[in-house]
């Protein structure tokens, strides 16, 4: 694998919000909107994970969404989807939904199951101004059809942009996302080439790593300094190794207004969103 020569450092280490989302599913949202600005394009990262089915029965019921994408991995457990375009779909381990939203979607994600774990991400990645509007588009993609890496004491799932020659099952031209999945043993590395002015994050879901001589541990997303001289990141497992994403993309440096599930560029972007939902017009 590429070789990065001056690693970036790490800037702050944050560990989210325990809160609920949904119909009363527990979770924590470790990206969160004051974060917003400095993690360009990414708009929010929930992590969610538990044995307890009462954390997540209730699910996701009929919910819009307009003016990004969203992207759930699973780890463990399965979710259905359904939306107002049609599609239907079962996430299960391994897998990913990617969903742009562009104008318009109402959907629900319910659990496929009654007790066992669910584990598992969503990730909101911004669209460009122009985008905003645009159809919506989804596809599920099983964990089968995942690209992966293996290297002695190391696994990289490539579920978004590239790691050397391997592609990632989803490209976006502007925001230019990375989305990889590590497995590492004790004591294995990985290092990644990373443009200077791309956004990056690491978020540890097992064990623990060392970022630029900075111990992360388990539930803590460490935000990667975007340093001139950094070339990329390098990180190294601990004593009982470490599971963690590497998310990194290409900020679009434009007015970001939410509202909830609505994500654009103004106020009156979000009326006319709120408008066309109410009276039926987003889906
Ligand atoms: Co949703």
């Amino acid at each position: 694998m590429a070789h990065v020569t001056t690693p970036r450092p790490v800037e702050r280490l944050i560990a989210g919000q325990a809160t609920s989302d949904g119909a009363g599913v527990k979770l924590v949202r470790v990206l969160t909107p004051d974060l917003q600005r400095r993690l360009d394009p990414f708009l929010m990262l929930d992590a969610f994970g538990t044995d307890n089915p009462g954390d997540y029965i209730g699910g996701f019921p009929d919910h819009p969404h307009r003016g990004f994408e969203t992207v759930t991995y699973m780890l463990e457990g399965r979710m259905r989807h359904r939306d107002s375009a049609g599609h239907e779909g079962l996430l299960g381990p391994g897998g990913v939904q990617w969903m742009t939203a562009g104008r318009g979607v109402i959907h629900s994600e319910m659990p496929e199951q009654a007790d066992g774990r669910m584990e598992g991400f969503q990730l909101w990645l911004n669209l460009p101004a122009a985008q905003k509007m645009r159809a919506p588009w989804y596809r599920d993609i099983p964990a089968a059809e995942i690209p992966e890496l293996e290297r002695p004491g190391l696994r990289v799932r490539v579920i978004a942009g590239r790691v050397g020659d391997t592609p990632g099952a989803v490209q976006r031209e502007q925001t230019e996302p990375l989305f990889l999945d590590l497995h590492l043993q004790a004591g294995a590395r990985f290092e990644q080439p990373l443009p200077v002015a791309h956004n990056a994050f690491v978020y540890v879901y097992r064990g623990a790593l060392e970022i630029g001589g900075r111990a992360v541990p388990a539930q803590r997303m460490a935000i990667l300094a975007n340093r001139a001289d950094a070339d990329g990141v390098a990180l190294a497992a601990g004593p009982e190794g470490a599971r963690a994403i590497l998310v990194a993309g290409a900020p679009l440096r434009e007015p970001i207004v939410q509202y909830g599930p609505f994500v654009m560029n103004s106020k009156e972007e979000i009326f006319q969103a709120v408008e066309d939902f109410r009276r039926g017009a987003l889906a």
